[in-house]
């Protein structure tokens, strides 16, 4: 897939004095004093940021920023300096989201060249690999724009933009650089996820959505890509999709995705899957949606979008790990054909379903899938899904909600929360709630009374996961962003890219420690 804006980072070894760039980034912390190379740059500019340190115009404060020029006295054209707030509250996303300014920035100023010196003024806080990891996955965050389907351009934006990670050092460079390889590919595949998300139902639907995942598998021989189109999701007696599918002439299908990496993955490793509900368009079917905001459901297929992501940035990275991608992929219309409140589906694991509300079909998707998974013996089995409302109610658009039914995973989990910067809470799961999903007339139904709805909603996919150990992500809310912010435009996120891809990153370092 094509970049909207072609992004590229690489790491140059350069006296910052001497970085030739259109704009020359470098962090400030608001409880320290600027470390050695700002010192030095500031001596360059006659004392400019100390000035403006003295008269209270930049103190380092999050989300501020200033810009200076060079004026000849350096050989970069501007310098921006990025608040990084308290230095000991700063994190790994402190750092993205200063290299997501710069990098957003330079787009608005229409630079082709940026350059971050970030990383020195936080010292040795943090793994340089990291550390390059969140510098690039910022820069591509920072930078993102959507803007495909407009034709009259008015803005006259740039179609590229050249980002160097900076330092003087030799040895610096070298512990950055494997990060920052990795964290292009993550933030490129995160890219390519915002891009999928934005578009909207009438150009991504179920069929078009998998020949978009065969496309991106191209070129990736340790990917096979393989899609059960009607008639063979018919074969394999996957009620759940086929019903939600029901009511749209855009009929569904399931993407699977088998990555074998070319290295034997560690002993000890996990098989994993990785499940995304992926509905094109959620209208609410029979039971439909109120009006108002009602276009935003195109956002509904980002879990599958993301797991389609995660799937690539692996295969890019060569991870030593068996994954499985599953994505099942439907359009939830009200038409004649539509699966109807009281019908009893039968899925694929066997299991029936008493239909309350068609707007609850996320889960209908997903419970064929989790059983294919479950049936493939697949460890572990972690899905991500625009679930329900209800969590977005619990947690705002800040946080995803996880569920899981194994302790280590729940903790892998959040691990990697906390180090992508994709953040989520646990939330419970169990018998309560899954007393609220049994039916009188099948085994379940698919929805629980009001209260506790994203729990309910995860207890019925725990229903179809049999002895494997399981995480679900409800991202409703965390996959849109409604303002625009440091990590760009308004539209689709790419969340949950970040969030697997550490996870499973991390799994692999763990083995290859011991
Ligand atoms: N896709 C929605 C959940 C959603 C709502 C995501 C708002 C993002 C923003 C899901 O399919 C849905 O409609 N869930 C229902 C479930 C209910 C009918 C049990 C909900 O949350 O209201
Ligand atoms: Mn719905
Ligand atoms: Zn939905």
């Amino acid at each position: 897939m094509k970049q909207i804006i072609e992004v590229r980072v690489q790491t140059r070894k350069v006296e910052l004095a001497r970085c030739k760039t259109d704009l020359l980034v470098l962090g400030r912390c608001s409880d320290a004093e600027p470390d050695d190379m700002v010192q030095a740059l500031d001596r360059a500019l006659g004392g400019r940021i100390e000035q403006l340190a003295k008269l209270g115009d930049f103190k380092g404060k999050p989300k501020t920023s200033v810009l200076l020029y060079g004026e000849g006295k350096l050989a970069a054209e501007r310098v921006l300096l990025v608040g990084l707030g308290e230095r000991k509250k700063a994190t790994l996303d402190t750092l993205r989201r200063a290299a997501a300014v710069a990098a957003g920035r330079a787009v608005d100023l229409k630079l082709p060249r940026v350059a971050l010196a970030l990383h020195r003024s936080l010292g040795s806080d943090f793994e340089a690999a990291a550390v390059g990891r969140a510098l690039a996955e910022g820069a591509y965050l920072g930078s993102y724009r959507y803007d495909e389907f407009v034709t009259v351009a008015e803005n006259g934006r740039r179609h590229s933009l050249a980002v160097e990670i900076v330092d003087p050092e030799a040895a610096q460079i070298r512990s950055l650089a494997p990060g920052v390889a990795a964290g292009a590919i993550v933030g490129r595949a995160q890219a390519e996820a915002r891009t999928l998300a934005n578009r909207p139902a009438n150009v991504i639907d179920p069929s078009s959505l998998a020949r978009t995942a065969r496309e991106m598998m191209r070129g990736l021989p340790t990917v096979r890509c393989t899609v059960f189109d009607e008639p063979k999701l018919r074969a394999n007696r996957m009620g759940g999709i086929l019903a939600v599918g029901s009511g749209s002439q855009n009929k569904p299908r399931l993407i699977l995705l088998k990555y074998t990496p070319r290295r034997r993955p560690a002993r000890g490793l996990p098989t994993v899957a990785l499940v995304g509900k992926a509905v094109t368009f959620d209208s609410g079917g029979i039971s439909i949606k109120p009006s108002a905001d009602m276009d935003q459901m195109k956002f509904d297929k980002t879990g599958g979008i993301a797991v389609l992501a995660a799937i690539k940035a692996l295969a890019e990275l060569e991870l030593p790990l068996d994954v499985l991608g599953l994505i099942p992929a439907a359009e939830n219309l009200p038409s004649g054909s539509s699966y109807r409140p009281g019908d009893i589906i039968t899925t694929y694991s066997g299991k029936t379903v008493e239909i309350l509300n068609t707007d609850a079909e996320g889960r209908m998707i997903l419970c064929d899938a989790l059983a294919y998974a479950a049936r493939q013996q697949r460890e572990v089995i972690i899905d991500i899904a625009t679930l329900t409302g209800a969590c977005m109610v619990a947690l705002g658009a800040y946080k995803a909600g996880l569920m899981s039914n194994d302790e280590e995973l729940a903790a892998q989990l959040q691990r990697a929360a906390d180090a992508s910067g994709e953040s989520v809470w646990r939330l419970p799961t169990g018998d309560e709630y899954a007393e609220e999903i049994k039916s009188k007339i099948a085994d379940l139904k698919n929805a629980g009374s009001r209260w506790g709805g994203a729990c309910t909603a995860a207890s019925f996919l725990q229903q179809f996961v049999g002895t494997a150990k399981w995480a679900h992500l409800d991202i409703a809310g965390m996959d849109v962003l409604l303002k625009p912010t440091e990590y760009g435009c308004v539209g689709g996120t790419g969340f949950g890219v970040r969030l697997l891809t550490t996870y499973l990153m991390n799994l692999v370092d763990a083995k290859s420690d011991v």
